[in-house]
C-alpha cells in the first residue's frame, strides 16, 4: 500500500514554455489546457487515444465546485463527458461513462481514486490554471477573463472557505452575519431587499436557543454565485441556500432527493436521465416555486438574473446505500 504521503503526490509537468501553464496527470486521464481550452485525453478500452475538449472558463468553474465541495452528493458532470461521482472515501473519475452514445461506442473510461489523491491534482490544476484576472466562482459580469497566457494566481479566491453552520447563522459560535463591516456588501441585484432583521425575545437562559435572522438579507450579501452554503443545521437536514446568476457550472447526478425552494426571480432547469443524459424535463421554476429533484435525475440550471435558491438536503451518509438497496425512495412522494 502506499504510504498517504503517496497518494496525495501531484504528476504535473514543467510549465509549458509559450503559455506557462502546467500539465497533470491522474491515472490514465491527463489534463493540459493553452489560452482557450482544456484538453482531457485518455486512451479508451481498446487502447485507442481520444480527446474531449471544453472552454477554460467553463472547466475552471466546475473544477471549482468540485474542489470547493469535496465532491459533493453523487455525481458532478462537468459537461455530457468528463465528471467524477463521490463514494466519501473515494472518487470515480470518467470520460464518457454516463453518456450512452459513448459508452454503446465502447469510447468511455472510469477510473477510481483515493479522495485525497483526486482532490491534490485537482487543487493543483485549479490553482495553476486560474489566472490573477479570474475568479471561477463570481458571475461572469462581476469577474475577469479565464482566457490567454499564464498571468499570476488567484489562490485567495480559489481556497475561500466553505460557510457551513454548526447549527444556524448568527448562533454564537457559528457561522457570523454578514455585514458592510466583514467586507460582504449588497450585490447590485439586490439593492432593494430590506436589511432589517428580526426582533428576538428569549426567555431568560434560552438566548442560545431561541434564534431568528433575515434569509433574504443574508443572500444579498453573498460574493459568490452557485454556491451553497449552510445556514441551518438540524440533524441531517441542511439548509443550503445560494445566489445564482448564469448557468450553474456542473450538471449534477444526485444519489439521493433534493429539494429546490425558488426564493425569488427564476431558475429554468434541465433534468435528465443521470445513467444515459435522455432528457427527461424541463423546469421552470419562478418566485415561490418548490421542486424536488428525484435520486436518479441529473440537472442544470439557468439563472437569467441574480436569485435567490434555497437548496434543501438530507445529509444523511447512509441515504445513498439505502436508496441502493431500495430502502429508501428515489422520489419524494409517490401518487
Ligand atoms: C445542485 O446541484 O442541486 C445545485 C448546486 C449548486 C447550486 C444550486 C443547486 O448553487
Ligand atoms: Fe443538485
Amino acid at each position: 500500500m502506499n504510504a498517504p504521503a503517496d497518494i496525495a503526490k501531484v504528476i504535473a509537468s514543467p510549465a509549458d514554455a509559450t503559455h506557462g501553464y502546467k500539465a497533470f496527470k491522474l491515472g490514465s486521464f491527463n489534463f493540459r489546457r493553452d489560452e482557450y481550452f482544456a484538453h482531457i485525453t485518455w486512451n479508451t478500452r481498446d487502447g485507442r487515444p481520444l480527446s474531449h475538449t471544453l472552454d477554460i472558463g467553463n472547466f475552471l468553474r466546475a473544477l471549482m465546485r468540485d474542489v470547493a465541495w469535496g465532491f459533493f452528493y453523487g455525481g458532478v458532470n462537468f459537461d455530457h463527458v468528463f465528471g467524477t461521482t463521490n463514494h466519501y472515501q473515494t472518487v470515480d473519475m470518467y470520460a464518457g461513462t454516463f453518456n450512452a452514445t459513448m459508452k454503446a461506442a465502447g469510447v468511455d473510461l472510469l477510473e477510481n481514486f483515493p479522495t485525497e489523491q483526486i482532490a491534490a491534482t485537482f487543487a493543483s490544476m485549479l490553482d495553476d490554471w486560474t489566472n490573477e484576472t479570474f475568479d471561477p466562482f463570481a458571475a461572469p459580469q462581476e469577474t475577469g477573463s479565464p482566457y490567454g497566457r499564464k498571468n499570476g494566481n488567484n489562490t485567495p479566491k480559489i481556497t475561500r472557505a466553505r460557510e457551513l453552520a454548526k447549527r444556524c447563522v448568527g448562533l454564537k459560535d457559528d457561522l457570523a452575519l454578514r455585514t458592510d463591516a466583514r467586507g460582504t456588501l449588497v450585490n447590485r441585484a439586490f439593492a432593494d431587499v430590506p436589511q432589517d432583521q428580526p426582533e428576538l425575545h428569549p426567555e431568560a437562559g434560552f438566548e442560545n436557543e431561541v434564534h431568528a435572522f433575515n434569509l433574504f438579507a443574508f443572500l444579498s450579501r453573498s460574493q459568490v454565485t452557485w454556491n451553497p452554503s449552510f445556514t441551518s443545521v438540524v440533524k441531517f437536514s441542511f439548509m443550503c441556500p445560494t445566489t445564482e446568476e448564469h448557468i450553474l457550472p456542473i450538471i449534477h447526478a444526485n444519489d439521493r432527493v433534493e429539494w429546490f425552494f425558488q426564493m425569488c426571480d427564476e431558475i429554468h432547469w434541465d433534468c435528465a436521465d443521470k445513467t444515459t443524459g435522455r432528457p427527461l424535463a424541463r423546469v421552470i421554476m419562478k418566485a415561490g416555486d418548490m421542486a424536488a429533484m428525484p435520486a436518479y435525475c441529473r440537472h442544470q440550471g439557468y439563472s437569467p438574473k441574480r436569485s435567490m435558491l434555497l437548496v434543501w438536503e438530507n445529509g444523511s451518509p447512509n441515504l445513498v446505500y439505502e436508496i441502493q438497496k431500495g430502502d429508501a425512495p428515489e422520489v419524494p412522494v409517490k401518487f
